[in-house]
């Protein structure tokens, strides 16, 4: 009979081990702190992209010129914090996948979502930052002149597509389906954390 392959442990006196690096510990008050982060940085991802929609859809649609105006004005403010919620996510999310079990191309959820957030990242700042300050520069034009005219019927893509994919990434994050990237690796088994 064959002897089971080793089981590396993934907790010892509460701190967490690579695999890999087995005899390097990494505090579990690290994880945490990083996990803290990650979350609070993809939820504000995931409200400002709602604050998004919601001025994309009021300048769209609002009869009021003055509200049209100040809702062009106000995307132009967005652009900012967005991008500082996702690159947080993404270099917070890269930590946690390099400092626990998970891994960064072990577990299929891991790996779609840092997919995810690079292509969404990379849309962010080359797409929607340039098309947010040209919607900010459309409503101060709609101030000065409120028959100036514009196409900004991209602007709602942006958020409908950002909005999907962030819900993807929350589903994966909780669902944590256990499906690996490649099977066993080397014979040794690595146990997904609890
Ligand atoms: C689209 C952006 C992202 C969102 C909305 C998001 C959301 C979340 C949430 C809500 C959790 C907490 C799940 C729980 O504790 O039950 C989580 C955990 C985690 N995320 Fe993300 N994440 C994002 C991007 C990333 C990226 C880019 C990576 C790495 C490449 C990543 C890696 C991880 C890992 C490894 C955990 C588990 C940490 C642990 O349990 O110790 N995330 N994520």
């Amino acid at each position: 009979m064959s002897t089971p392959p080793p089981v590396e442990p993934s907790l010892r006196r509460g701190r967490w081990y690579r695999p890999g690096a087995a005899r390097r510990p990494v505090p579990r008050a690290v994880r945490q702190i990083l996990l803290i982060v990650h979350i609070l940085s993809a939820g504000a991802w995931v409200g400002l992209d709602v604050v998004l929609a919601v001025l994309v859809v009021t300048a769209l649609r609002a009869r009021d010129p003055g509200l049209v105006a100040s809702s062009f004005q106000a995307l132009g403010l967005v652009g900012m914090p967005l991008i500082t919620s996702a690159l947080l996510s993404l270099v917070t999310g890269l930590l946690l996948g390099v400092v626990t079990h998970w891994g960064l191309l072990r577990y299929w959820w891991v790996t779609i979502k840092l997919g995810i957030t690079v292509v969404l990242v990379v849309l962010v700042l080359v797409l929607l930052r340039p098309g947010l300050d040209a919607a900010a520069a459309h409503g101060r034009r709609l101030l000065a002149d409120p028959t100036a005219t514009g196409d900004s019927s991209s602007l709602l893509f942006p958020p409908a597509v950002s909005g999907a994919m962030l819900v993807v990434a929350v589903a994966l994050s909780v669902i944590k389906p256990r499906a690996r990237v490649r099977g066993r690796r080397g014979g040794v088994r690595v146990p997904p954390p609890s």
